[in-house]
């Protein structure tokens, strides 16, 4: 084993980086015999210096994390800061000061990896994000690597926690939506601004970096379909486990029948309790991919929390601290296919839309007309009625997104429709 230890600058001691420093230095021996030189914490830059840090020596804390970054003796730097900048110039400028890069920032893969990804080619150097996407599960690696040799046609899960955490407590504890954010922004799981995760940001930014590796083309963040949760209500919740459903946040890349383009979405869907992502309760993500060669593959573990995202980010600090040893890098962007992103009106999808209607006769009638007009076919009809008023509820079959779309657009139109309560997508049927 080497002796000279490889020297680790950690940016950013909060949530995960907190973690990331406690990992390695009690698991210090054990990651020296796999990396097969000793990994030695050289510096943690902070916003807020006098902040206690348990565990953390503190002559190793600074302000400075461009000086940091630029000392010239940095092996790999670790940037747990999150955001755009200074993330974006701290970790190109490490790249141009002879460190590989080990980051968790899905904000800045989504919205600028072609820079970086240029960046670490252009120096020889690594870029691994396996924390960037679902936590602690191995997912990036797999898709980068062992599925390197197989065609991915699906990618298709639950990529936030937080979310996954408020719509579970909503829909089994009956929690209200705020009590349960806050829940989970003091569990650590929730972005520094949790916008990013109940606007459907985070998941986005998720989908995007998930679809360019799985279609190996470049997916851009305003490419993804975005919706987030701050419209779901608990009567959505109600209405879907009348159906024997839930309502989950999910991200879906798909890969078009004809293989000539991709799309991305990230919105909230029903789907079935039969369904294994039914069961994926709390702050866990779960994934399937689904390949040519491969079939069908589930990914699950938890997707948010200091811990398991060190976990991930230690995984990739061993396989930079290998590499290089070995003098080597690991696999940098593939983009080769150049694969258009076809817009959400394109996706081929199930709604579940619930109308108040007026509750007289050829009121049935006048609604099913629209839906064929817009040649969007209905699978079920439900209907209540009460004091001259009706819950319509209709669940289609599969139709392109654009002919649901215009369908409710025109259903709002009608006089005899009162309103519509609520739209949501159904999937995993
Ligand atoms: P936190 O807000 O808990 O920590 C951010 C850290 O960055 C803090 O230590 C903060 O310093 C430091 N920091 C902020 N701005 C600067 C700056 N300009 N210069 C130096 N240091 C700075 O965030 P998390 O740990 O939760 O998240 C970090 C990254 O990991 C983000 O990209 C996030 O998206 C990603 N991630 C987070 C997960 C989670 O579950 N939390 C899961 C997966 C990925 P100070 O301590 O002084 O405030
Ligand atoms: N805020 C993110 C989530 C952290 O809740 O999933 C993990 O990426």
């Amino acid at each position: 084993m080497r002796t000279r230890p490889l020297k680790v600058a950690l940016l950013g001691c909060g949530v995960v980086g907190s973690e990331v420093a406690r990992i390695m230095t009690t698991h210090a021996d054990d990651l020296a015999a796999r990396i097969g030189a000793p990994v030695e914490l050289a510096g943690v830059a902070v916003r807020r210096p006098s902040k206690v840090r348990e565990g953390i020596d503190p002559a190793l804390i600074t302000t400075d994390a461009t000086a940091l970054v630029k000392r010239g003796d940095i092996d790999v730097v670790v940037e747990v800061i999150g955001g755009i900048e200074p993330a974006r110039t701290l970790i190109t400028t490490a790249f141009e000061h002879g460190a590989s890069v080990v980051s968790a920032n899905k904000a800045l893969l989504a919205k600028d990896g072609t820079t970086l990804y240029d960046a670490a080619a252009l120096h020889g150097r690594d870029l691994y994000f396996e924390a960037a996407v679902a936590g602690a599960i191995p997912l990036i690696r797999p898709l980068r690597e062992s599925l390197a040799g197989d065609t991915v046609n699906r990618v298709l899960g639950i990529v936030n926690g937080t979310t996954n955490f408020i719509l579970d407590r909503m829909d089994t504890a009956g929690a209200g939506y705020s009590e349960a954010l806050d829940e989970a922004t003091a569990l650590g799981y929730a972005e520094a601004d949790p916008t990013a995760d109940v606007e459907g940001f985070d998941a986005a930014a998720k989908a995007a970096i998930l679809a360019g590796i799985a279609f190996h083309t470049r997916v851009r963040l305003d490419e993804v379909h975005r919706e987030g949760i701050t419209e779901v209500t608990s009567a959505d919740l109600a209405s879907a486990q009348r159906m024997g459903c839930t309502v989950k946040l999910l991200a879906i890349c798909e890969r078009a029948a004809d293989g000539k383009s991709v799309t991305a979405r990230v919105h909230p869907a029903m789907i079935p309790l039969s369904h294994p992502l039914a069961s994926v309760r709390e702050a866990y993500n779960a994934v399937f991919v689904e390949a040519e060669a491969a079939g069908q593959l589930m990914f699950y573990g938890p997707g948010a929390g200091g811990a398991p995202t060190a976990s991930a980010v230690l995984g990739d600090l061993v396989a930079v601290c290998r590499n290089k040893l070995a003098g080597a890098t690991g696999p940098g962007e593939s983009a080769y296919t150049g694969l258009p992103v076809s817009s959400m009106g394109e996706v081929v999808t199930r709604y579940h839309i619930n109308l108040d209607v007026a509750d007289k006769p050829g009121v049935l009638a006048q609604v099913a007309t629209v839906f064929a007009e817009h040649g969007v076919s209905i699978d079920t009809v439900r209907q209540k009625g009460k004091d001259g008023e009706a819950s319509l509820v209709v669940v289609t079959h599969c139709a392109p997104d654009a002919a649901l779309s215009g369908t409710v657009e025109a259903l709002r139109k009608l006089d005899t429709v009162r309103g519509v309560a609520s739209i949501m997508r159904v999937e995993g049927e």
